[in-house]
């Protein structure tokens, strides 16, 4: 395949030191240059996608961009650009969306994707599964030389019927890992609940995944799995924001 890995050749160079939070606008703002009048768009979840969402926001307002219609990957986003004045839209009625942008947790050297970290990775598979485009959006904190390699959670999305059995068979899968299960919590004491009405396993794992192909079709076959935080081959772009620049990764 054509696919390209990371390069730290940079196309810009900022003239200061910019925050991690001003990285991610960097990156989010470049990915909207690539948004069109007409375009269907699908609108990522986070912290850096949000910029995005603003940036779109602000040119509608400003009339530089006509007739965009958004499809929202998470109740935020959708009251975000409802606030700001963006059409939505939804997957039934739009099947096939021209782009999206959103943001990821962990990018690999192949452009495979860790998201869910803010719990909306359903929504998101779903929509990004259903783009001609999906520009993917990171400030090189993100970058990992292979998923898991942050030491970050691996979400998954479970039903919340006995949760403990499904994250019990999640761990037997990747016992070779040294895969530990994780409910994750809202930070009160109870159950994260995601946008679905479902709850989210963390897997933290000791060692690489061998075929993340396999094992993700393996996650998604355990009855009580509703989806998997791998975004497997789905970025065709990669806007990576650092220190020496921005740098624009296309598979
Ligand atoms: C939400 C996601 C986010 O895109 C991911 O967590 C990155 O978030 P942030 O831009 O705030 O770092 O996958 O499910």
């Amino acid at each position: 395949s054509s696919m390209k890995a990371l390069s730290l050749s940079p196309s810009l160079s900022p003239p200061v030191i910019l925050t991690q939070d001003e990285l991610k606008k960097v990156a989010a703002f470049k990915a909207v240059e690539f948004v069109e009048s007409g375009m269907v768009l699908g609108l990522g979840t986070g912290s850096t996608a949000k910029h995005a969402v603003d940036r779109i926001g602000e040119l509608l307002r400003q009339g530089k961009l006509n007739n965009i219609i958004g499809i929202p990957t998470s109740k935020k986003t959708q009251e975000q650009a409802i606030s700001l004045g963006i059409p939505l839209s939804d997957l039934d009625s739009h099947p096939t969306i021209d782009l999206a942008i959103d943001g990821a947790d962990e990018v690999d050297p192949y452009l495979n994707l860790v998201k869910g970290r803010g719990g909306s990775l359903l929504r998101e598979k779903m929509v990004e599964g259903a783009c001609k485009k999906f520009v993917c959006i990171v400030d090189e904190s993100k970058l990992v030389k292979y998923l898991g390699g942050s030491g970050l959670a691996l979400p998954i999305e479970v039903v919340p019927f006995c949760w403990k059995f499904t994250a019990g068979k999640l761990e037997n899968l990747l016992r070779d890992s040294g895969c530990v299960a994780r409910l994750r919590n809202d930070g009160k004491g109870e159950p994260f609940v995601t946008d679905n009405g479902n709850y989210i396993v963390d897997l933290y794992l000791k060692k690489e995944i061998g075929d993340l192909q396999v094992a993700g079709d393996a996650i998604l076959r355990i009855a009580g799995v509703v989806e998997h935080g791998m975004f497997l081959d789905m970025a065709t772009t990669v806007i990576v924001a650092g220190d020496l620049g921005i740098t624009i990764n296309n598979k």
